[in-house]
């Protein structure tokens, strides 16, 4: 009488065959998962990492040899607008004078512009208030009751160093990164 044991498949030799195999599916599996994880990874990854557009707008350089003293402009920064201000002595004498007691948002004028450069005053044109872009930069327009810039939305004055001196908004202007690449060029960002 034939041993119903035998009539069944062998199970899988214990021996290297089997081994092998199942160590190949199942290194082929990890395998496999890894690379399905970096396929789907690397898209996520790469929209990271900043368009080179992007890259390009960080930064703003601007040459300053066609302003005139006294003349302010304004230029984009990282879609802001930025205030360029070639101050006369006047206005930097008038921005020192001013006791730091006085001011809303205590700040010294030596503190806001660069040493060498200090005629030049670079401020984000925004509003401290409700972000309003406030008027001063160009010919014509009021620079409000300190000489610097005045926000119509609810009546901020600034002073010729940026900072707030009358109205709602809370803080004075903000200074950008910025850094004199020659003495005529200035990069912002
Ligand atoms: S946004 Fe400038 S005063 Fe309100």
């Amino acid at each position: 009488m034939a041993n119903s044991a035998s009539a069944q498949p062998s199970p899988a030799p214990a021996g290297a065959d089997g081994e092998t195999r199942r160590d190949f599916l199942l290194y082929s599996t990890v395998a496999f998962g890894a690379v399905g994880t970096a396929m789907m990874v690397w898209p996520l990854i790469d929209s990271m990492n900043p368009a080179a557009d992007t890259l390009a707008l960080s930064t703003t350089e601007f040459n300053l040899s066609g302003v005139q003293e006294g003349q302010g402009v304004v230029i984009i920064w990282r879609g802001k607008p930025v205030f360029v201000r070639y101050r006369t002595q006047k206005e930097i004498d008038d921005a020192r004078a001013v006791a730091l007691a006085d001011l809303i948002d205590p700040a010294k004028d030596e503190d806001r512009v660069q040493k060498d450069q200090d005629k030049y005053l670079i401020l984000v044109g925004v509003c401290t208030h409700l972000g309003c872009i406030p008027l001063g930069s160009k010919a014509m327009e009021t620079r409000g009751e300190y000489g610097g810039w005045f926000c119509p939305c609810h009546g901020s004055h600034y002073d010729t160093s940026g900072r707030i001196r009358k109205g709602p908004a809370p803080a004075n202007l903000e200074v950008p990164p910025y850094t004199f690449i020659s003495d005529t060029t200035v990069r912002i960002g």
